[in-house]
């Protein structure tokens, strides 16, 4: 058995974590946990396990919003979830994800929009997709001393361009500009990048050129930290499971059994039981029946 201090606090103890608690840990060799949440109970949990850094993804659109992708998904939707997950996470660093069209048209708009996850909904931090065609945009954000992750890859907000959700980087030329943007991204500011399912060789050779933290999705083992949208670990996106993910629980099922049991209870007046009813002493409703029966 290991004698080692658990690299995680408990999380009473737990301080919060910052980008250089994230630099640090990748200095370390020590591993970056991040998941992704849209409201305050899963914020809660996820901030109670210990788990580094809470991403308020705009896969908010699909997973919750029940949108075919990420692309409707306005400012408005992000904050709104953002605030939600601000109240239950307390030691998490927090990151909002920029939704599409919300950085892309001016820096000026970037930079206004990046300020308003961490003015008016508690985020830490900014994501944003794309690689070399963004540079002007994190500068700007970083510019005003916003922190900025990247996200290169699969950019589903692109997933139009890209013709469906499919892994990127697969041919050499691909791999190479994959390698370009991730050193850009750093040297323009950011201070961490997703990488979205790119084959495990590239991430592993990207995140050992990379000096800032590295978080893969789909993207194998030797990323400095790995991501996944919490509502495809605990099973509850119906619609379809990637090959990256691993399932930790099967919610999904676990919803249709209990609201198919409280129907079954609600149908049969097993439910409410007497443990469920509010009590009135038997003097009051004597006095009310009386007064009752006075008005008659
Ligand atoms: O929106 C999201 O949840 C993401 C993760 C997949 C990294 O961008």
């Amino acid at each position: 058995m290991s004698t080692q201090a658990p690299v995680t606090a408990p999380p009473t103890e737990r301080k919060k974590v910052t980008t250089q608690t994230l630099r640090r840990k990748k200095e370390r060799g020590e591993v970056i946990s991040m998941l992704t949440a849209y409201d305050y109970p899963t914020a809660l949990a996820i901030d109670q396990a210990g788990i580094d850094v809470i991403l308020v993804g705009d896969s908010l659109g699909m997973v919750v919003l029940g949108y075919p992708n990420t692309l409707p998904v306005t400012m408005e939707e992000m904050l709104h979830h953002c605030r939600a997950v601000s109240r239950g996470a307390k030691s998490a660093m927090l990151v909002g994800d920029m939704p599409f069209m919300s950085y892309q048209v001016s820096t000026q708009e970037a930079m206004r929009n990046a300020g308003r996850f961490l003015q008016e909904a508690g985020m830490d931090a900014v994501k944003l997709e794309g690689g070399s065609e963004r540079l002007e945009a994190v500068i700007a954000i970083v510019s005003t001393g916003i922190p900025v992750m990247g996200h290169i890859g699969l950019t589903p907000q692109s997933v139009n361009q890209l013709g469906g959700f499919r892994p990127q980087g697969r041919n050499g030329a691909a791999a190479r500009r994959l390698l370009e943007d991730a050193l850009r991204l750093q040297d323009a500011g950011c201070f961490s990048l997703v990488l979205e399912s790119i084959p495990s060789r590239l991430a592993t050779y990207i995140s050992q050129q990379l000096e800032i933290p590295s978080l893969g999705i789909g993207a194998g083992p030797g990323c400095d930290g790995q991501v996944l949208v919490t509502h495809d670990l605990l099973g509850l996106f119906d619609r379809f499971t990637p090959k990256f993910v691993k399932k930790y629980a099967d919610l999904h099922g676990e919803m249709k059994r209990a609201f198919a049991d409280y129907r079954t209870d609600v149908e049969s007046r097993l439910f409410p039981a007497s443990e469920h009813e509010v009590d009135m002493p038997e003097e009051e409703w004597r006095r009310f029946l009386e007064k009752k029966e006075n008005r008659e």
